[in-house]
């Protein structure tokens, strides 16, 4: 997710091993090959890939996404992020952003389905060469949902091994609700792994999202940000058959918003940087957590690094808070 999930992000919300993958932010590709330090910024799990491609410190695959509508091009930085370590591609197919709309990439591919299987044909030419896979991101379309099918297919056609569907269009942004139902009628009409994407924030979300898409697997975005979690809630529902992990505590999601402001530190961040990135993240959270939106609104103004971490971690308010978290499913993935 860009701007939000990078490689510490991914670092921290993999480390319970409960995710099956992760999606770096999308690489914005116009014509030219990329230097490869845009690919190791994006990715920064390729500066110690091996042979199993980038991977989290958990050891869990980290696949690089690429977004643009040049078919050149991307199969040029396809095949850039590959000499680099690169060994799962993913295409953006739903950025809703104006400004990457109007330059003709993300969701605005979904009004003409050709364009994009040529994009797609494109990076699979290269990724095949080289045993690399190939995935699409889809939203159901722009306006509206007319060529969802259609768009799914000509992934498919492409060469797309798996699509992940987020069951909304562009013009329905991040409203709810995500049409899971619609997933369904995709899964039926390609050969291919669909994976649904769209508002799982709790296992009760994750059940009904598996059931009305009929896929297997779910990608969480947003839901793992607020519940850190999600993903280990599922799991262990499914592994057990039934059995609920207890609610996320809030000391767990501040220990998990201090470390990412310890990593951030580590690394040189400008501590202005590192408080408006835990705003960020504290903003995702406290829709779900009764904490969190209080830490957040007494929070809220605050700019230097000490105090905003001091608010995060003091005991003297509420007790522990929980989101409403639970979830179930196979796999799980990160959103890029
Ligand atoms: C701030 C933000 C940034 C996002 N960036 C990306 C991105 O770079 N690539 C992508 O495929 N999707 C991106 N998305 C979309 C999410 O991956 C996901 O499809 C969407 O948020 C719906 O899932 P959710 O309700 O679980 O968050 C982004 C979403 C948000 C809110």
């Amino acid at each position: 997710m860009e701007g939000v999930i990078d490689g510490d992000t991914r670092a921290l919300l993999s480390e319970d091993g409960a995710l099956d993958w992760c999606v770096t932010e999308f690489v914005r590709v116009v014509d030219a090959r990329l230097p490869p330090r845009v690919f190791l910024r994006h990715c920064p799990e390729l500066a110690t890939a091996g042979s199993a491609g980038p991977i989290t410190p958990s050891a869990t695959p980290v696949t690089l996404q690429l977004l643009g509508s040049d078919p050149r091009g991307l199969a040029a930085n396809a095949e850039q992020a590959i000499s680099q370590g690169v060994t799962r591609l993913d295409l953006n197919f739903g950025c809703p952003a104006k400004t990457v709309n109007r330059h003709d990439g993300g969701a605005s591919l979904l009004r003409t389905p050709e364009r994009v299987y040529t994009v797609v044909g494109a990076v699979a030419e290269v990724s095949q060469r080289h045993g690399v896979s190939v995935n699409a991101k889809l939203r159901l379309g722009f306006d509206d949902k007319q060529l969802a099918l259609a768009c799914a297919q000509a992934a498919e056609a492409g060469g797309a091994e798996e699509l992940v569907v987020h069951a909304r269009t562009r013009r329905e942004g991040y409203r709810p609700p995500a049409h899971w139902e619609w997933i369904a009628r995709i899964r039926a009409g390609v050969r291919v792994p669909v994976v649904a994407n769209g508002d799982i924030w709790s296992l009760e979300d994750y059940w009904k999202a598996r059931t009305l898409s009929g896929c297997r697997d779910v990608m969480l975005g947003r839901g793992m940000l607020a519940d850190p979690w999600l993903a280990r809630r599922i799991r262990h529902w499914l592994e057990t058959g039934g059995e609920r992990l207890s609610p996320t505590p809030w000391s767990a999601r501040s220990d998990m918003l201090i470390r990412y402001a310890d990593a951030k530190r580590d690394a040189g961040m400008a501590e202005k940087v590192i408080v408006s990135l835990l705003k960020q993240w504290l903003n995702i959270m406290r829709g779900r957590d009764s904490e969190a939106a209080a830490r957040f609104t007494a929070l809220r103004r605050e700019t230097a690094l000490a105090p905003f971490v001091a608010g995060l971690s003091d005991l003297g308010s509420s007790s522990d808070s929980t989101s409403s978290g639970t979830a179930a499913h196979a796999s799980s993935t990160l959103a890029g």
